[in-house]
């Protein structure tokens, strides 16, 4: 339900939290820092989501690509530009009328055929399923889900129902475990043709209007009409048609019953039904398939369900301030405990420029969740949608993703096997007071710092070192220079064809060559760049990628200097499939060491 939270708006020394319903539990957890604190909050919420491996490649959405033939187009477009992709997505208008669980056949005739020739190509479609149902007569999803009264009620005891894409839908009552497993069954529909992964949307849930305050509005403008208004009247008229859309009163007309039949007003549990909408996904697919991982996230979500998919920040727009958004806003998912996450990579709605989507790009492919996404009439973003010069950092940048995958996916199961952030505030490892202002670098996992540029025309920027690092201006995976930089304060060059990133000091990096897809990688050879002081070390987990509780696979990396010459010891799991490390050991001094293991 509702909370208030003022972090001294209205009286700067007072933090106040304040809940209007009583039946609260407060916990309240001490500890020695910041990152225990997280730390033991992540414990006490539980382990998060697993993905499979290959949602750790690009992904790439619109809303929406046509039909089959655009994105065969799609793909043609990333194979031909050799940029690397693993998933395209299926916005709303895949379905019949936006009837969740159906599929256009006129837009995707031959489709079961159509995701076995995609996956041959190295994607994955990955569709969209909305939270209202359409009412329609004859919709088996409405009818089953009217007949067993699995939809929320008005006062009145009948299925309340209110506008979305379709017009009249109604909403299933995800917080009745009955309606869970209905629900989570349904998702079978689009896995029996071949699908792996789902996008839930509109769940907090999105109302467009009720049927009976849009008439209420329309009445009020018919009374207006012909008339002289002044400006309350003008803005109360103006106001009566704003304020249609996801309106609080509109949410205390409609009843949710738990498993022992107590009725519940959604205005006091509406922050956990996006959260049960997920829920329902997540425990559908283990009854579906046990095994098998899926990719699931979701845009409404709450503390809690990190244990059953990801999260997307929602409808974002093209504009630099929400690209610092972003950086801002994952450090905190991530201590939410919601290590798949990310943004609409380019911004969803609004119209991106290819320096927008470049610089977003170089921040993105941090991002466990790397996707692209835009809105209806927005232009066109894909990676090879700008200038030749502008597609070429865009593949240069995807491609390094493709390369980190090995320490992006290690530092995502270490991140969940010890419940711990895998992005995070530099306050979280570093104690001086300055680190405390520093909100526009974060690090990322164990050895990387993150100095993303999120402004227009710029060529660099400042930045701040707690401690001594290794300075990597990345143009493409395999052209990175460096530059041993001290603690302190500096300004760092960045040109839009450059990833501006920095290895702490004793930390080792891991990369691996990219290929179009990650099912593709199936090199045994990793590069390690480590930055020596004195005793570097690296803890590399992998698994199979794509079962359920798969084997934890890792290797122990240590170097250290010995009469000015490093030694290395690797220490791994027998099936690890990295068999072959070349280093690159580049120490305080600017000495650079190469080495074949
Ligand atoms: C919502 C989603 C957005 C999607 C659109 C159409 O606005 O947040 O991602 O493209 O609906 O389905």
């Amino acid at each position: 339900g509702k909370m208030n939270l003022d972090m001294g708006f209205k009286d700067k020394n007072l933090i106040s939290i304040e809940i209007p319903k009583q039946d609260v539990g407060v916990y309240i957890i001490q500890a020695e820092n910041n990152l225990e604190i997280i730390k033991e909050f992540m414990t006490l919420v539980g382990k998060s989501y697993l993905p499979p491996k290959w949602a750790f490649g690009f992904q790439q959405s619109r809303w929406s690509y046509e039909n089959s033939e655009k994105i065969d187009w799609v793909i043609e477009e990333f194979r031909k530009n050799d940029i690397p992709c693993d998933c395209i997505y299926l916005d709303i208008d895949y379905m019949v009328e936006f009837m969740d669980f159906t599929l256009n056949k006129d837009l995707f005739p031959d489709f079961e055929k159509w995701i076995v020739e995609k996956k041959k190509q190295g994607i994955r479609i990955i569709p969209i399923i909305d939270a209202g149902v359409k009412v329609k007569d004859g919709y088996e999803t409405y009818e089953v889900g009217k007949a067993n009264n699995y939809f929320c009620k008005n006062k009145e005891g009948e299925d309340f129902q209110a506008a979305v894409w379709p017009g009249l839908c109604t909403f299933p009552d995800f917080l009745n475990p009955e309606v869970r497993k209905w629900w989570g069954k349904e998702y079978k529909k689009l896995i029996d043709l071949g699908i792996e992964g789902f996008w839930n949307d509109m769940n907090e849930p999105a109302i467009f209007y009720s049927p009976e305050r849009l008439e209420k509005a329309i009445d009020g403008a018919l009374e207006a009409k012909g008339k002289n208004l002044g400006v309350y009247d003008f803005f109360n008229l103006k106001d009566s048609f704003l304020n249609l859309s996801n309106n609080e009163s509109d949410y205390k007309a409609f009843y949710h019953t738990d498993k022992d039949g107590k009725k519940m007003n959604h205005y006091d549990v509406h922050n956990i039904y996006g959260t049960n909408m997920t829920r329902a996904a997540s425990e559908g697919f283990q009854e579906i398939n046990k095994e098998k991982r899926f990719l699931l996230f979701s845009r409404a979500s709450h503390i809690g369900a990190h244990r059953y998919g990801g999260i997307w920040t929602g409808d974002n727009h093209s504009w630099w301030s929400h690209l610092l958004l972003n950086i801002q806003m994952l450090p905190s998912l991530n201590m939410c405990g919601f290590l798949y996450s990310g943004a609409d990579t380019g911004g969803f709605g609004a119209n991106a420029s290819g320096e927008l989507i470049n610089r977003w790009n170089q921040f993105s492919i941090f991002a466990p969740l790397y996707r692209n996404h835009s809105a209806l009439g927005t232009r066109t973003q894909e990676p090879f949608a700008f200038s030749t010069e502008e597609m070429e950092h865009n593949r240069n940048f995807i491609k390094f993703r493709y390369a980190l995958i090995p320490y992006i996916y290690s530092e995502f199961l270490k991140s969940r096997e010890n419940n711990k952030p895998y992005l995070m505030p530099l306050s979280f490892v570093y104690n001086d007071e300055r680190e405390k202002d520093v909100q526009d670098q974060i690090l990322a996992g164990d050895s990387l710092m993150l100095t993303p540029v999120y402004m227009p025309n710029q060529k660099g920027r400042t930045v701040y070192l707690p401690e001594d690092m290794l300075f990597c201006q990345v143009k493409k995976w395999d052209e990175i220079k460096f530059q041993t930089l001290s603690k302190g304060d500096h300004y760092i060059q960045a040109g839009i064809d450059t990833i501006p990133l920095f290895i702490r000091k004793d930390k080792i990096l891991p990369l691996a060559k990219p290929e179009k897809c990650v099912d593709d990688m199936k090199g045994d050879t990793l590069q390690l760049i480590c930055y020596l002081d004195k005793k570097a070390t690296y803890e590399l987990y992998d698994d199979d990628g794509v079962t359920n509780n798969a084997e934890l696979l890792k290797a122990n990396i240590e170097i250290t200097l010995k009469n000015g010459e490093p030694q290395v010891v690797v220490e791994k799991s027998e099936k690890l499939k990295y068999r072959k490390f070349n280093l690159m050991i580049i120490l305080s001094n600017g000495k650079v060491f190469n080495k074949n293991i």
